[in-house]
């Protein structure tokens, strides 16, 4: 495999690839070989599963290496991503990427491109950190029709909001926290803005509702106007300040929406704190179903990547590389996003 990006994620990816490596073998019947790995800064201190002979600052050497048939994409942003992962597709290397940005302008589009080269594009990784969202939503749920979705999606702007209300932090240091636990995007904007569980929003989205959004707009209010004064008052009447995402399907329109709320204290999600996330499912024939866990950082996200990695691994020992792409059934729905 080639790694693009050996950052919070990429490096999560190699240690859990080495601490489990007996393991894995087993599972897929032959060990994982990491034999290139991008980055823009070769001098940078690294995780020490890395071999630093693998490292290289030339796209080419991981793109263009004929031995290496997956590309693990950690490095994040659409450019230049969204064209590596173009020339990885076309070259009929596998697709394994934690990059919801990508995924929310672009994913339609990278989806097609697989499916017609028989790739597969695998992307537990990209909402919910270790949460196993996207299967359930492709595959697991693949019988029932799907309401709505609503749930707590960054865990960076839930921590600074849990670290605010319960332990009277202000904002800066809060973020600065989840920034030294590595939970934030490289531009934490996107997170406190609410940018991240935006893109989020709409990846689950084009799984729940088969629609095509790519580059849709969401109506989105950030974290950063939530004061001291109101988890005061949220507190006094019973309520904690969330930042939630909803989709909910109406008719032939999709509300798409982010922003911090008021939930009752003895709701299930007022007690998602800290870096957990969670997502609450409708199925129409199912009703609800909650899924929560830890949402962002290093070792949740990597158990989600090496999954995808199994995955794909086993379809193309069988013959079957491409099914989880397969398995995505995007319609040509009229939707439109009501934001
Ligand atoms: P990160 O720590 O900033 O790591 C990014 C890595 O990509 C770095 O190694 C960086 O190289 C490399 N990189 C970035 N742009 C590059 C370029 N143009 N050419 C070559 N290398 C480049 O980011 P991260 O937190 O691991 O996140 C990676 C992806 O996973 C993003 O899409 C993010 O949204 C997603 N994600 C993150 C989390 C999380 O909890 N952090 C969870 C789920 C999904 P240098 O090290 O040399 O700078
Ligand atoms: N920055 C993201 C978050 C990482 O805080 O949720 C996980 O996708």
């Amino acid at each position: 495999m080639g790694l693009l990006g050996c950052g919070t994620v990429g490096g999560g990816v190699l240690h859990l690839l080495r601490a489990n490596a007996a393991y894995l073998e087993a599972r897929v019947g032959a060990p994982f070989e990491v034999v290139r790995v991008l980055v823009r800064d070769p001098e940078k201190e690294r995780v020490k599963e890395l071999e630093r002979s693998r490292l290289t600052t030339n796209p080419d050497d991981v793109l263009g290496d004929p031995s290496i048939d997956v590309i693990v994409e950690v490095m994040g942003g659409v450019d230049p991503a969204r064209d590596y992962l173009g020339r990885a597709i076309a070259s009929g290397k596998q697709i394994v990427t934690a990059n919801k940005m990508l995924l929310a302008l672009h994913g339609a589009e990278l989806l097609d491109r697989a499916r017609s080269r028989g790739v597969d594009v695998a992307f537990e990784g990209a909402v919910g950190g270790g949460i196993p969202v996207i299967r359930v939503l492709r595959d697991a749920l693949a019988g029932d029709t799907i309401a709505s979705l609503s749930g707590i999606i960054n865990g960076t702007s839930n921590y600074i909001l849990t670290r605010m209300q319960s332990d009277g932090l202000s904002f800066e240091d809060a973020l600065k926290e989840a920034q030294q636990k590595g939970f934030a995007e490289a531009d934490p904007t996107l997170d406190v803005d609410g940018g991240d569980a935006a893109h989020k929003l709409v990846v689950l989205s084009m799984l729940a509702f088969g629609a095509r959004l790519d580059g849709v707009s969401v109506l989105t209010e950030g974290i950063r106007g939530v004061e001291p004064v109101d988890h005061a008052f949220a507190e006094r009447f019973g309520f904690v300040v969330k930042q939630l995402a909803i989709a909910k399907e109406r008719g032939d329109e999709l509300e798409l929406r982010v922003h911090p709320a008021l939930v009752a204290k003895d709701a299930p999600l007022a007690n998602i704190s800290g870096v957990l996330n969670a997502i609450s499912v409708e199925g129409r024939a199912l009703g609800p179903c909650l899924l929560s866990g830890r949402g962002a950082g290093d070792l949740p996200t990597a158990v989600s990547v090496v999954a995808d990695l199994v995955d794909v691994a086993i379809a193309k020992k069988g013959g079957t590389a491409g099914q989880s792409t397969r398995a995505i059934r995007l319609a040509e729905r009229k939707l439109s996003p009501t934001a």
